[in-house]
């Protein structure tokens, strides 16, 4: 950190700011917040905990009711909106590139704001570009459709960055990508950040992630500080069971392979009643791009098969149900298997597997993408402790 002093100057520092919207609730209260210049800052906490809203006040996306926020010093009330926007990166889950324009066109969006010239914008998107490890020459024109996810939301940070704001909103950015990709680019944050020394303020609900990338860690509860510091701070001193529950102390990294299967569970995407046309179903899969569903009576709560794609499509030409495109044979029995069933099961064929319990009910699926966060849950704690220790 560069030794600003606290509150004076540079970061972002909220004093006393409540946010009640209009139907009464009261998503931030009195926080007090300092997010010191050049530190990378994530904002953690429970689903409705304000993080978000706390996030947008800084670009005045929301208004807040009451309080003060400064950044780098200046009262971003008394700033024109637009112009304040222009000086702060922001980057969302959903990202929304815009279609119809080129990846340097999406990335040059606020220099064409600013008026910069057509030589320096495009000088910047090809050193952005090198930067994330996106040759310029093979990207410079292509567009979103061509980019694969985690591509997308690198573009994302990109134009965010691109015409140098010193301060940079972040909210669950990496939250809709694989673990994989996942930590690929927090990988790469941390090391843009290494050159860079924005600040950057975020929002993330994985805890995981907020140790690997941030200098501070602030968890938030009803829209108040609970405890803030380095990730060790609240490690070694969590103030409460609430920040216990919040840190390092997750149930996943301390599962083995031979714990129950079940543990893992999760809701399928969709599902099928039985007497559903097969040619329904088949649209369904195809417009959520599935290659398989799983067929369960409503009322017993029965599973009663897995229908697969190519099935399904010559149900539907025969005018079948789907029932005619089921399959049956691969299933796993709670409280018999263990993850490591899972694990061969998926191994062998890369499709949910489903979890049926007494009387064959339909418990839920268990999918490669549970076991690579488990994995990758496990790998990290394992890391974690090694360096501890
Ligand atoms: N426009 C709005 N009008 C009314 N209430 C809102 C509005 N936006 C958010 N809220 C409420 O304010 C509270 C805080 O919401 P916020 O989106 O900031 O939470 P969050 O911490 O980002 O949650 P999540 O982790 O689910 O994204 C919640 O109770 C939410 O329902
Ligand atoms: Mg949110």
């Amino acid at each position: 950190m560069n030794g600003d002093l606290p509150g004076t100057q540079g970061g972002v520092v909220f004093k006393e700011v409540t946010k009640t919207y209009p139907d009464g609730t009261n998503a931030v209260d009195r926080l007090d917040l300092e997010i010191r210049s050049g530190g990378l800052v994530s904002l953690i906490g429970p689903s409705g905990c304000g993080k978000t809203t706390t996030l947008k006040m800084i670009n005045r996306l929301e208004e807040p009711t009451s309080g003060t926020i400064t950044v780098e010093g200046e009262d971003i009330l008394l700033c024109d909106p637009v112009e304040l926007r222009r000086r702060i990166g922001y980057v969302v889950q959903e990202i929304s590139l815009f279609p119809h324009l080129t990846v340097a066109e999406n990335i040059s969006v606020v220099p064409s704001l600013l008026g910069w010239s057509a030589k320096k914008t495009r000088a910047r998107v090809d050193e952005l570009l090198s930067m994330a490890g996106l040759p310029p020459e093979k990207y410079r024109f292509r567009l979103p459709d061509q980019l694969s996810g985690g591509q997308k939301q690198r573009i994302g940070v990109l134009r965010a960055l691109a015409s140098d704001p010193k301060v940079i909103l972040m909210d669950e950015p990496f939250g809709a990508l694989d673990p994989i990709s996942r930590e690929v680019l927090q990988n790469e944050l941390v090391s843009l950040q290494k050159n860079l020394k924005k600040t950057i303020v975020f929002v993330t609900h994985d805890m995981g992630e907020a140790i690997r990338i941030s200098d501070r860690i602030v968890i938030l509860r009803k829209g108040r500080v609970e405890q803030e510091g380095t990730a060790e701070d609240i490690r070694n001193s969590p103030k409460n069971d609430f920040v216990r529950s919040f840190i390092g102390e997750d149930r996943l990294s301390r599962m083995s392979p031979d714990d129950p299967a079940e543990s893992i569970v999760e809701e399928p995407w969709g599902m099928s009643a039985p007497w559903e046309s097969a040619a329904d179903v088949l649209e369904r899969m195809e417009e959520n791009d599935r290659e398989f569903i799983q067929v369960v009576d409503p009322k017993s709560g029965q599973w009663l098969g897995m229908a697969l794609l190519g099935r399904v499509r010559r149900a539907a030409s025969a005018g079948e149900t789907v029932m005619k495109g089921i399959y049956r044979e691969r299933k796993l029995y709670a409280g018999d298997a263990t993850l490591r069933d899972a694990a061969e099961m998926l191994a062998d064929r890369d499709i949910s597997i489903p979890v049926v319990g007494e009387d064959e009910r339909f418990l839920g699926v268990i999918t490669s993408a549970a076991l690579a966060r488990l994995a990758v849950e496990r790998l990290r704690s394992g890391r974690e402790e090694g360096k501890q220790s």
